[in-house]
């Protein structure tokens, strides 16, 4: 099994990067091989980082062989993607959304189609907007027909995701969560 987990903060080692990598510990120890790619860098290896609509449809102009049109092909071939975002001003980073901005092309190939993908989240305020940004990620799934999921019935993971206060490794709530949206994907993936 191949996961792919992308992180929509730049910091690569940061509170994203830490509940991706507590969710896929439980994974790699299913011997399912992770990897984790930073979206910001991806981002910033196209000519430009946000699309300006330069063509219709997309004929990847700005990103051809790039860091971004690898990570669509790894998106693609994962047999689940998690997608974690920082809560910037109540909503998913930036570079998570240019990201989803860039995705017109895996969209009209329905390239993704029925993937399936789980969210999740960390502000600093306990009620920073954890789960709007959970929300507005699916939101971004749903264009490109991901499946998405969430908690069905774990006991102690919200229920749209994994939603955290930083600093993420002392929220213990959240590290809990972890483990159930681990199961959840153990669950789908290797049906137990
Ligand atoms: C531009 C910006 C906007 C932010 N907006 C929010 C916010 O609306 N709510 C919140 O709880 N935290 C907010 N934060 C705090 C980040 O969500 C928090 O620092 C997060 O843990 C960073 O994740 P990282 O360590 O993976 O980069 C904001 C931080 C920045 C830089």
């Amino acid at each position: 099994m191949y996961i792919l987990a992308l992180n929509g903060s730049h910091n690569k080692d940061g509170n994203t990067a830490f509940l991706l990598n507590e969710v896929m510990k439980y994974l790699k120890e299913k011997g399912a091989e992770c990897e984790t790619v930073s979206v910001y860098d991806a981002i910033m290896d196209a000519k430009t980082p946000f699309c300006v609509s330069c063509q219709s449809p997309c004929m990847k102009a700005c990103y051809k062989d790039s860091m971004l049109d690898e990570l669509f092909d790894k998106v693609e071939r994962a047999d689940f993607a998690l997608i974690g975002s920082p809560v910037y001003f109540g909503s998913m980073s930036a570079q998570l959304k240019a990201f989803f901005d860039k995705t017109r092309v895996p969209r009209a190939n329905k390239s993704w189609l029925g993937k399936p993908v789980a969210a999740l989240s960390v502000g600093a305020s306990k009620y920073g907007g954890q789960e709007r940004t959970i929300d507005h990620i699916h939101s971004a799934c749903l264009v490109s027909g991901m499946t998405i999921f969430g908690n069905g019935s774990e006991l102690g993971m919200g229920h749209f995701g994994v939603s955290a206060q930083k600093p993420a490794d002392k929220d213990e709530n959240a590290i809990v969560q972890c483990k159930s949206l681990a199961n959840v994907i153990i669950k789908h993936l290797w049906n137990e």
